[in-house]
């Protein structure tokens, strides 16, 4: 695929650094050289040689979001710049890749399929449902709903293995069930529905596998890096008792796959993929 009219945006972040992989001949752009929350310099920016937008943007800060600080800072990148994506995408007929999340709804329900309505128990959910709802009219936009997010970068898997490293026996949320998504499921999706000329609208993406709980996966993690570490399983009302500043969690994250697998794709199994990433993350 000719790639070398797609705009990466946010390509720091662990999926832009995995998109930047995938399309080294499209332009990548992180916030010093394009601020989407900034209308002006959405407006302002050369679109002439773009086809493609793939944001990888947000404010992915869900504890953070909570403060009056976060709560504005994550209204600006995860809902004003994704207005402003979709209206430079209605005006210049741009396709849009955008990635939304299960904390749109409250995780009462499980798995999520693509038409439950939005139920956000946290700004950080507020903020991305607000922007699946600008991205709605758009003619040409594909919105990924993903979970549990795993590349190069600050994530739940290094965290783990640091703890691992330093003979933490961590205590371990139990009862928030989902699936891990590496990042390199995420892209080869995009590349997918865009190869594919899937259908537009909203696709649920994750690993494919069984359900698991943070601490199911912490065990799996110590596992397969051969850490003889042990997991003590608590609930998420144990973990955050007396922390302050904490955002309320979806406890149901797992998403329904059968539309994208409809389309042809087929996700990876999350625990093959972990134990890959484990192997890279320690260099074996
Ligand atoms: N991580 C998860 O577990 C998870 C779960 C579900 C859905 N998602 C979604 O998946 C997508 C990718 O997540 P990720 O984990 O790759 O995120 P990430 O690692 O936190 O990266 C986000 C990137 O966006 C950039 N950014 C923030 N505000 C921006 C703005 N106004 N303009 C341009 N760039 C901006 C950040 O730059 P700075 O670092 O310089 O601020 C950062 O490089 C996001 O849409 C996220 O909401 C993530």
């Amino acid at each position: 695929m000719d790639s070398s009219n797609f705009l990466i945006i946010g390509a720091n972040g662990q999926l832009g650094r995995a998109l930047q992989a995938k399309y080294p001949k499209a332009r990548a752009v992180d916030i010093s050289e394009l601020n989407i929350a900034d209308q002006k310099a959405v407006d302002g920016f050369d679109w002439s040689s773009v086809k493609v937008i793939l944001n990888a943007a947000a404010y992915t800060n869900v504890d953070g979001a909570e403060t009056p600080e976060g709560k504005d800072a994550a209204h600006l990148a995860n809902t004003v710049a994704v207005e402003n994506l979709a209206k430079v995408a209605k005006e210049k007929d741009l396709t849009v890749v955008h990635i939304s999340t299960d904390y749109v709804f409250d995780g009462t329900k499980s798995p999520h399929t693509e038409d439950e309505p939005f139920s956000p128990i946290n700004v950080y959910g507020q903020t991305k449902a607000d922007a699946d709802k600008a991205l709605a009219d758009v003619p040409k936009h594909y919105t990924l709903r993903t979970s549990w997010v795993i590349g190069d970068g600050k994530n739940f898997v290094r965290t783990m293995l640091e703890l691992g490293k330093k003979g933490v026996n961590p205590s371990v949320v139990n009862d928030q069930a989902g699936r891990l998504t590496f990042t390199g499921t995420l892209v080869d999706a995009i590349d997918h529905l865009l190869t594919t000329k899937a259908p537009y609208g909203t696709y649920n993406v994750t690993n494919d596998g069984e359900l698991a709980s943070w601490a199911e996966i912490t065990q799996n993690i110590f596992e397969y890096a051969g850490m003889n570490n042990t997991v003590t399983g608590v609930t998420t009302e144990e973990y955050y008792r007396g922390k302050e500043g904490i955002a309320p969690r979806p406890l149901q994250s797992t998403l329904d796959l059968s539309k994208i697998i409809a389309t042809g794709f087929k996700p990876h199994n999350w625990q093959e993929d972990l134990q890959d990433y484990v192997r890279k993350e320690l260099g074996k």
